[in-house]
């Protein structure tokens, strides 16, 4: 049996599986159930100052069926961030501490651009206890009209700002959860980090429309007849949230190993277990929490490849479950078992060594040619049916 828990800014987690801000961590009551069924840590429903503001709408997700099987491969939610004041979720943060002192509980935050916004919810939030804070800066509907959530994950500036004024209160440890809905996912997670955040999680959802009811010609999910663009996560989401993870992997540790530098990082790897640090990133020393369809320890392991260290699942556990965790630990021991790997460390970062850039893919792919086409090194090599052949090739420019 390997070894999964990990320690990520000083949190020591039984496993790296954590539940994702979202339905799953909505109240006190469901938290207590993800830890009774031995979840490693849990991020709480984003919370914000004024909850009066926070109203929701029903129908509010929609899902995308496989044809064949009707398998959920694709989740829409409209759904705000939690609409439960601050005052009751300070009892219920402290409630949950005082039942589980050992385990893992994270409060996501979010507030408008004011200063004193942030100050006060960073404080009374680690004020009951919390381990940790993740700043939603990537909630895709409803509140960026309110210049909330993504409409400050696409800022960098902005992004400098609230991180600055979080990292200045914060007693504990700070992650900043990323949008995807951007170009270079990059750019705002190099600010976050700058400015003092330790760790990124990503992705949240991707801004999405569901479909178009052919009979009554509305937009889904449909509201009162209209409808508005939704957040898109679960399975279908995983190609593109690896991707990010993957880009940000590679600009917080370095170990992209593009053109030249590829064989360097394949030679770090080697030298020092995961190949990371040693190649200098940006910020080797803060930390990844992937997130975005992961309902099987095998993706779990693949966003590992590609350097987190630990792992978020909001919609799986929507559509399977708080049980899921048995499987996720079962079959990621699995994988690590038949890799000899004893520990997340032993293989986080591994694959990042495998990216480059295309022109670096020809090159490789020539290289490998030239080398089948058998131009003649060593002596043992020459043929009595190729020889005058092997001969011409072996002569210079003359
Ligand atoms: C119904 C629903 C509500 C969500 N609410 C929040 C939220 O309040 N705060 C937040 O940071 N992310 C929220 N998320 C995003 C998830 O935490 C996660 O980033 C995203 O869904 C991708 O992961 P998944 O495929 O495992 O769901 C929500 C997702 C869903 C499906």
């Amino acid at each position: 049996m390997a070894d999964l828990s990990v320690t990520v800014n000083g949190l020591k987690l039984p496993n790296p599986f954590v539940i994702g801000s979202g339905p799953p961590g909505t109240n006190a009551n469901v938290i207590s159930r993800a830890y009774d069924e031995g979840w490693g840590a849990v991020v709480a429903k984003t919370v914000c100052l004024d909850a009066s503001k926070i109203i929701n709408v029903a129908p509010r997700y929609a899902r995308m069926r496989a044809a064949q099987t009707r398998e959920v491969v694709g989740w829409q939610n409209i759904e705000l961030i939690s609409d439960r004041s601050l005052e009751v979720w300070e009892d219920e943060f402290k409630q949950i501490k005082d039942q589980y002192p050992d385990r893992i509980l994270i409060a996501s935050i979010m507030d408008e651009y004011r200063k004193d916004a942030w100050f006060e919810i960073v404080e009374r939030v680690q004020a009951c206890g919390v381990d940790a804070l993740e700043l939603n800066f990537s909630c895709p509907h409803g509140l960026p009209e309110r210049k909330m959530g993504s409409a400050m994950g696409q800022d960098p500036e902005i992004l400098t700002d609230v991180c600055s004024w979080v990292s200045e209160a914060a007693r504990v440890p700070v992650w900043a959860k990323m949008t995807p809905n951007v170009t270079h996912i990059c750019d705002p997670a190099h600010a976050c980090l700058a400015a003092g955040c330790d760790g990124i999680s990503a992705i949240n959802t991707i801004l999405s429309v569901m479909g178009v009811d052919l009979d009554t010609l509305r937009p889904q999910p449909t509201v009162e007849g209209h409808s508005t663009a939704g957040g898109y996560s679960g399975k279908a989401v995983r190609p593109i949230a690896l991707r990010m993870v993957m880009e940000l992997a590679t600009m917080m540790y370095g170990a992209g190993g593009k053109g030249a530098n590829a064989s360097e990082a394949s030679t770090n790897h080697g030298s020092n277990g995961n190949g990371l640090h040693a190649l200098g990133g940006a910020f080797p020393n803060a930390t990844l929490s992937a997130i975005g369809g992961v309902e099987s320890g095998d993706h779990a392991a693949q966003y590992m490849l590609l350097g987190a260290h630990t792992v978020q699942v909001c919609t799986g556990v929507m559509i399977h479950g708080y049980k899921l965790i048995h499987q996720l630990c079962a079959e990621l021991d699995a994988f690590m078992d038949r890799h000899g790997f004893k520990t997340i460390e032993d293989f986080r970062g591994h694959s990042l060594q495998y990216f480059t850039t295309h022109a670096d893919l020809v090159q490789r792919q020539a290289d490998q040619k030239a080398a089948k086409a058998g131009i003649v090194t060593e002596d043992a090599a020459w043929e009595g049916d190729a020889f005058v052949q092997q001969s011409d090739e072996l002569v210079g420019n003359s």
